[in-house]
């Protein structure tokens, strides 16, 4: 294939990616957005196959079986709430690539068209140096966030005194490494900067508490794409420059939108070592606290919605855990017949990841046009009857605007204690991920619905 026949199709491909991320951007065009990046996932592989530079087609092919293989087989089992840890673990793949293809083009730099016995270019061992830098930082902070996020390591954030003079050693050590190398050549500075970033990449990821993970997770993606970027510029492969600062922006675009709705400063998030209490996958153990509760049935919160004018819907992360999306639109049509108007509150970090709540209630087929932003609902919950909280804890917490002394102090909140009735669906009086109790679970206006999330609406459904 000639060169500027595969420079269109890298371009094809490209818009094809870029039209991707546009139609992943809503709920709605979604679908459409995985089928473009699909096509331009097999024009970009097709292209490279034809480019006249491949070597070995059997090993090429091999890959794309076993890796295409081993990638059905996860997205066939994966549980939706285990998704930001497997994240993690396929972005500790694309560091490790970027290390493996820096080394590689270090020893062999004629195969790569970046210099012979004279010497590798100046621009290549920049080049080098930068992508196994980012590489081995996300590949260990990958590994590192991905045992956080799987409950192998504690999600504490573990914390020393002078890490951050540690770090800040540990780059600049690294930067002098780039420096040095792209002077001399010589491998053994390669080596030392790719073991030092591999040290940072750890050392970064282990004093960030469980709930500042999924900020990290997305970071970590955009590094993993500036790492592929990096190796772009090695390889000479647009595509691959132009897909990697396409991850990497997009990345760090998700990060301030995380940080936004956590209200946070990435630096903060970074240095902060916040969520370390009793941050779990899914709840931590009791706070103690002997104050009552009111407990309430499956036939009050059915009676007193089916005679509310409004009720409001919090979905969280236990909604997901037990699968409650269509059990609870089933409630919730109920509901509509009987002329109830309802409709869906979702917080910007809700669940275990961006969008969470968003793709569950999609895959139930609750209207869009139902479902709404925090921003745009929260002064909606003075006039609603009913508070329906899901399996959602930390979202509603009130301590994020009351308590400066609370991990989650800062973060936007659904003012569901505002409406007339706030239900809680839950299992028990354990805290969310932030660890921390939740004061609205002892209001007067609170009534507590302990059970399965399915369970509880299937529950409602039959009372009502
Ligand atoms: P959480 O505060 O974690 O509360 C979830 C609640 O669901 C828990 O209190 C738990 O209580 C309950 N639950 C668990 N399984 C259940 C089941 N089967 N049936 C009924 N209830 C169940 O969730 P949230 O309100 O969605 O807040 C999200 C939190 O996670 C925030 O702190 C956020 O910062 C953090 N976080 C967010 C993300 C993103 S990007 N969305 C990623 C990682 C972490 P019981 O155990 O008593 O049932």
């Amino acid at each position: 294939m000639s060169a500027n026949l595969s420079a269109i199709l890298y371009l094809v491909a490209s818009v094809c990616f870029i039209m991707s991320l546009r139609g992943l951007s809503s709920p709605e065009s979604a679908r459409s957005g995985n089928t473009y990046g699909i096509v331009g996932m097999v024009i970009a592989i097709l292209t490279t196959l034809a480019s006249g530079t491949v070597l070995s087609f059997e090993a090429i092919i091999g890959g794309i079986l076993i890796g295409g293989a081993i990638g059905t087989l996860i997205a066939k089992k994966i549980e939706m709430t285990a998704l930001p840890q497997l994240v993690a673990a396929f972005h500790s793949l694309v560091g490790l690539a970027a290390v493996c293809v820096a080394g590689a083009a270090f020893y062999s730099p004629e195969a790569f068209g970046i210099g012979g016995m004279e010497g590798i270019t100046t621009s290549a061992l920049i080049e080098m140096g930068l992508g196994s830098a980012i590489g081995a930082i996300t590949f260990t902070g990958s590994v590192v966030a991905f045992m956080k996020l799987q409950g192998i390591l504690g999600s504490r954030p573990l914390v020393f005194k002078g890490q951050h003079f540690l770090n800040l050693a540990i780059l600049i050590g690294i930067i002098y490494g780039i420096v040095d190398m792209t002077l001399n050549g010589e491998a053994f500075m390669f080596w030392m900067i790719t073991i030092a970033a591999l040290v940072l990449g750890f050392l970064l990821i282990l004093p960030i508490g469980g709930a500042d993970m999924p900020v990290i997770v997305s970071m970590l993606n955009s590094y993993s794409g500036w790492a592929a970027c990096g190796i772009g510029f090695t390889l000479q492969n647009n595509l691959l420059i132009i897909t990697g600062a396409l991850v990497g922006a997009s990345g760090a675009i998700l990060s301030y939108i995380m940080c936004k709705g956590m209200n946070r400063s990435i630096i903060n998030v970074i240095l902060g070592g916040f969520g370390g209490g009793a941050a779990q996958a899914s709840g931590g153990p009791a706070v103690e606290d002997d104050r009552p509760v009111k407990q309430g049935s499956a036939e009050d919160a059915g009676f007193m919605m089916k005679n509310a004018k409004t009720v409001i819907i919090v979905p969280g992360y236990g909604m997901a855990v037990a699968q409650a999306q269509h059990a609870l639109k089933e409630m919730v049509d109920n509901l509509k017949r009987n002329g109830v108007k309802v409709k869906f509150a979702i917080h910007p970090v809700a669940g275990r990841m961006p969008g969470h709540m968003n793709v569950l209630l999609a895959e139930a087929s609750i209207p869009y046009d139902d479902v709404f932003e925090l921003e745009d609902i929260n002064s909606d919950f003075a006039s609603a009857d009913v508070a329906f909280v899901i399996g959602a804890n930390d979202v509603t917490n009130p301590a994020a605007k009351t308590d400066p002394t609370s991990p989650i102090y800062g973060m936007p909140i659904l003012d569901v204690e505002n409406a007339k009735t706030v239900f809680f669906v839950k299992r028990s009086m354990s805290p969310g991920y932030a660890g921390v109790q939740n004061e609205l679970f002892f209001r007067d206006n609170t009534m507590m619905l302990f059970g399965d999330a399915k369970k509880m609406c299937e529950q409602v459904v039959k009372a009502m």
